[in-house]
């Protein structure tokens, strides 16, 4: 691939029908020369010429109604062409998108029909990009963003504001939650001209411009020595910095802040809480319509392994519980799923729900840190639905997750989903052609989410590869299988973390074990799991009544999560009947079996992807099957021999 020739992803909009028709466009309400309406209606054209059509002349009619709600939309299509009714430009961009959605997957102009609004207010990628061009937890090259301390701006850049539009992202924050470096100057005259511009491209597409903020600022580029967010000097400092942001860069939605937590600085150092360190800086930026998204990545990264009381999975919510209903309008709590760090399988935060007087966002990733570095197939959106459906019992009949971070519950303005996106500048966006199914899938679900992990799964296939009826099939269920398959082989039954430290592929067993993040699995001769019931580090009693009940009991406890919250005997014997340690190997010696189903499915439909695509996957798989075979043959050998019990099939076990 040449230089400028990347991919289109799930825009590629290939030939659907055989026939051209010319569309004419009627515009009642909107104007044709708003950004957003022009990108647009020059999307509708670029897709349909080259999906096709059906007749020979039609109709899209564009008509303002305020019957439709905020940045929703409604389609519907008749012989004669398309009507999209719409409130705001944003709607009608969505609504252009999903007729080129339902087209390019074989819907005719007739049959287009949907009324859609999104489920949530802030739908957002958050990028890790570093300004030299890397990316913290980045597995398809470098930032597309930044070169040499420098922001990059050309055509890509709006491709993918278009993808970004394409599945209903309203905000980007380009730069990592870590600022160093030139980063923080971000806020400063050296970057306001470049910010500008790429918020205006951004803006065409109905997204919002955001940045990761360095908490010390005042100390880094204000040459202050302090950050305190009570030192009236402080905030002279930041009401002066932040009304110089907004003069240059007047369409910025906000900051997202990640302080006191791994080596970053925070109120904490000063003796503050995270209240006052985010209510500081979003009274600040108040006047300028600006938010604040506050992280609660806060937890003691240097625990001492005999302290068995300290819990890194309770910090959350004991760091942020208390202050529930102390954090002003303008700040949104973000909060990642799990209470550790994104691994295959852990419980709910229990602080999703548990702040009821607060603003939440939810924070998945989908770049692949801990579920296979876009080598290893892994489909998160089955992952993303299962925390969404979440009970967490915090309100009778709306009470799920996605009930909370909509604001559903609790009636607020604010909330929403961000995804740690899985870009980079490789051609293909994504590494693995087929980790874009994650890109998309978040988008989607974070507008609608109620779709299903196989919808988004068909909806993306189509969208991409075009393929027929039954390779779409193999593949729909080859993502479909993935996550459960990448648990069996790594660490099941929600123990996490056996992965080797920093990079955090391929096995380590006890790797964690033995250092000071607190990420501990406790194996000994007689068992393993972490007790984190009211006997041991009192973890599971942070949820509600219901939930606590059920995770303080092994016999109650959901089996994927048994480890998580108990310590068990490798004799327990599993609901399936099976031993614990019989479970162990069995998992392991079946994840690496459908590891390689899947990429022998692969091969199967060969004939149908286009070449490059298949080549990149199968180096892909090719790697993932090695992988498969390390961690299998790893964690068996490791369990054996702890255990002392053999496998009762007899099979290799080193
Ligand atoms: C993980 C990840 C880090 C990242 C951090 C965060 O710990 O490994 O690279 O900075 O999460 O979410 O802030």
């Amino acid at each position: 691939m040449g230089k400028t020739d990347w991919t289109q992803l799930w825009l590629t909009y290939h030939r659907v029908f055989e026939g051209n028709c010319t569309w004419e466009t009627v515009l009642e309400g909107f104007a044709a020369s708003d950004a957003v309406v022009s990108n647009a209606l020059s999307e509708f054209k670029r897709g349909m010429d080259s999906i096709g059509c059906d007749s020979d002349s039609m109709t899209l009619k564009i008509t303002k109604s305020d019957a439709v709600p905020a940045e929703g939309y409604s389609i519907k299509g008749d012989d004669n062409g398309i009507l999209l009714e719409a409130s705001d430009e944003r709607g009608l961009l969505y609504g252009v998108f999903a007729i080129l959605r339902q087209t390019a997957c074989g819907k005719r102009a007739a049959e287009v029909n949907e009324t859609a609004s999104p489920s949530n207010p802030l739908r957002m990628m958050n990028h890790w990009d570093n300004m030299d061009g890397s990316i913290e937890r980045g597995y398809s090259g470098e930032s597309f963003f930044f070169e040499n301390e420098e922001i990059v701006i050309n055509d890509r850049t709006v491709d993918y504001a278009r993808f970004m539009a394409s599945i209903g992202i309203n905000g980007v924050v380009i730069n990592n939650v870590n600022v160093k470096g030139a980063a923080s100057y971000l806020i400063t005259d050296r970057y306001f001209d470049k910010l500008k511009e790429l918020s205006e491209i951004f803006e065409g597409y109905g997204i919002k411009l955001y940045m990761s903020l360095n908490f010390a600022s005042p100390i880094e580029i204000g040459g202050m020595d302090t950050c305190d967010p009570l030192d009236s000097n402080v905030i002279s400092w930041w009401e002066k910095k932040i009304k110089e942001v907004y003069e240059n860069l007047p369409g910025l939605g906000g900051f997202l802040v990640k302080a006191d937590s791994e080596g970053r600085p925070g109120p904490f150092t000063y003796g503050r809480t995270q209240a006052d360190g985010a209510n500081m800086l979003a009274d600040v930026i108040a006047p300028y319509g600006g938010i604040i998204i506050w992280r609660c990545f806060v937890y003691n990264c240097t625990q001492d392994w005999r302290d068995t009381k300290t819990d890194r999975a309770r910090a959350g919510y004991d760091y942020f519980k208390d202050l529930d209903g102390a954090y002003h309008d303008n700040v949104i709590l973000q909060i990642k799923n799990g209470p550790m760090d994104f691994q295959i399988r852990e419980p709910v935060s229990p602080l999703l729900g548990g702040l009821t007087k607060t603003n939440q966002m939810l924070e998945v990733q989908a770049a692949q840190e801990y579920t296979g570095h876009q080598i290893d197939l892994c489909y998160l959106i089955p992952l993303f639905k299962e925390v969404l459906d979440f009970h967490t019992h915090c309100a009778p009949g709306k009470d799920t997750v996605a009930d909370v971070v909509s604001g559903r519950t609790m009636g607020n303005r604010l909330g929403g989903m961000a995804a740690v996106i899985n870009t980079g500048n490789d051609m293909n966006w994504t590494g693995d052609d087929l980790a874009a199914a994650n890109t998309y899938g978040f988008g989607r679900l974070s507008f609608n989410t109620d779709l299903t992990a196989e919808e988004i799964a068909r909806e993306w296939i189509r969208q991409t590869l075009n393929l027929p009826a039954k390779e779409e099939d193999i593949l729909c269920s080859m993502l479909l299988r993935s996550r459960e398959i990448y648990e069996r082989y790594t660490s099941p039954l929600g123990i996490g973390w056996m992965v080797t430290p920093n990079g955090h592929y391929g096995p380590s067993v006890d790797g964690y074990e033995y250092s000071r993040w607190g990420t501990y699995h406790r194996a000994d001769h007689l068992g393993i799991g972490v007790d984190r019931t009211d006997k041991g580090t009192g973890y599971a009693q942070q949820y509600y009544p219901e939930n606590a009940k059920l995770y303080n009991d092994p016999h109650t406890c959901p089996e994927e999560l048994l480890l998580f919250f108990h310590h068990i005997p490798y004799t327990w014997e599993l609901k399936t009947g099976k031993t614990l340690i019989q479970h162990i190997y069995d998992s392991h010696f079946l994840g690496e079996e459908e590891a390689r189903g899947l990429a022998s499915d692969w091969d199967s439909i060969k004939d149908a992807v286009p070449e490059e695509i298949y080549t990149r996957v199968k180096e892909r798989f090719d790697l993932q099957l090695d992988n498969a075979r390390e961690w299998r043959d790893q964690v068996n050998s490791y369990f054996y021999r702890k255990s002392g019990i053999a496998d009762e099939k007899g099979r290799t076990i080193y």
